[in-house]
């Protein structure tokens, strides 16, 4: 195969982000500002065609993991055709989605036989009340019922996604920790991130270390668990439970020099790291009728551009990006 996924550092990328959607059924505080974002005019969104023959382009160049994001990739009508589409691609291996389950309890058996095979769900607070201020919506027994009904098909681990913040839900990282006691679920404490609009301040951000503290405090037999080597979390299991405990760590401790990952946004531009604001259009050129080795010449092109790492946490927050709803994580 041709060496297009891998790039100056000799990092092979496996794993392909797919934003179906800028638009989200929540309104995160951490995600998005509360006016909302500019969305980009649907003829200008790629359409199923257009992500499905982009994401082949990829597993045929040794894209083996795709996760769906958005936005909120529910939302869309024709989620389980693209499911479908994507996991029939012969060499993807896992097709994933990140959500925020507000939707999922009813649509995840059929999603399940459409091929998704790998479950994160996000859910920062298990207090109603602190949901409604968190996600400037209501809820929260929905995403609980999403997280129930993923356990129940068998999804193995279920994946909690909880972003902490200081003063908003620190303390409730060993509530969290009890969702792993009798059921399969990991659940990944995660430093808060600057994005555009999202007011980060490192006043707000939980360090790792400190998180870890809280659960080493409360829970003994906690044991750390050798992590793939391309793993944005740092897993740990715990004496006794079922599931598993998990940190990731973008802010205090990255994990740049294992990275896999590449991202498709919504518009159809191609981003190779989560931060930063170098974006290219395939898009563009697949309208305009380029030929496939084009696209794949725009793409390397882009891979050989990607950075060592990210610029550091107080730079990062400096720099051009998008906002999160834009890019999915
Ligand atoms: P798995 O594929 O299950 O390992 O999930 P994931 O951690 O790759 O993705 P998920 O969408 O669940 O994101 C969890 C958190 O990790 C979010 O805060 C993401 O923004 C963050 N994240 C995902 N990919 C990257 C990455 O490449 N770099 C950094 N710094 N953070 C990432
Ligand atoms: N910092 C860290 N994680 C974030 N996510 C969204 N915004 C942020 C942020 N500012 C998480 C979501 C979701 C995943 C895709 O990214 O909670 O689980
Ligand atoms: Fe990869 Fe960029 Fe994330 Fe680092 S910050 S792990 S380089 S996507």
């Amino acid at each position: 195969p041709s060496d297009m996924l891998i790039d100056s550092f000799g990092r092979l990328h496996t794993y392909l982000r797919i934003s179906l959607t800028e638009r989200c059924n929540l309104r995160c505080q951490y995600c998005m500002p509360s006016e909302g974002v500019e969305l980009t005019p649907s003829s200008q969104l790629l359409s199923p065609n257009e992500i499905v023959s982009l994401a082949n382009l990829f597993v045929t160049s040794g894209v083996n993991k795709i996760r769906l994001t958005g936005g909120e990739p529910t939302i869309r009508k024709d989620i389980e055709d693209i499911c479908l589409r994507l996991s029939s691609l012969k060499g993807l291996k896992t097709l994933a989605m990140t959500t925020n389950g507000i939707t999922l309890a009813r649509k995840l058996p059929k999603l399940k036989d459409f091929g998704l095979n790998s479950i994160n769900i996000s859910l920062d607070t298990l207090v109603p009340a602190k949901f409604e201020f968190l996600t400037r919506r209501k809820g929260h027994e929905k995403v609980l019922e999403s997280i129930n009904a993923a356990v129940g098909l068998g999804y193995n681990p279920v994946k909690v996604n909880c972003v902490v913040m200081r003063g908003v839900n620190d303390d409730e990282i060993c509530d969290f920790v009890e969702l792993t006691r009798s059921r399969p679920i990991n659940v990944r404490f995660i430093e808060f991130m600057p994005f555009d609009g999202n007011v980060w301040n490192v006043k707000k951000l939980v360090p790792y270390y400190e998180m870890l503290d809280k659960v080493v405090s409360k829970y003994q037999g906690l044991q750390r668990i050798q992590d793939h080597p391309s793993e944005t979390a740092k897993n740990y299991r715990i004496d006794g439970h079922d599931g598993t405990v998990s940190f990731i760590t973008s802010m205090t401790e990255h994990f740049c020099a294992g990275c896999n990952r590449l991202r498709l946004l919504a518009d159809g531009n191609f981003k190779v790291c989560l931060f930063g604001p170098s974006e290219v259009s395939l898009r563009d050129p697949l309208r305009a009728g380029a030929e496939e080795d084009e696209l794949r010449e725009i793409i390397s092109a882009a891979v050989k551009r990607k950075k060592a790492a990210h610029a550091g946490m107080f730079d990062i927050a400096k720099t051009a990006n998008r906002p999160m709803i834009h890019i999915g994580g």
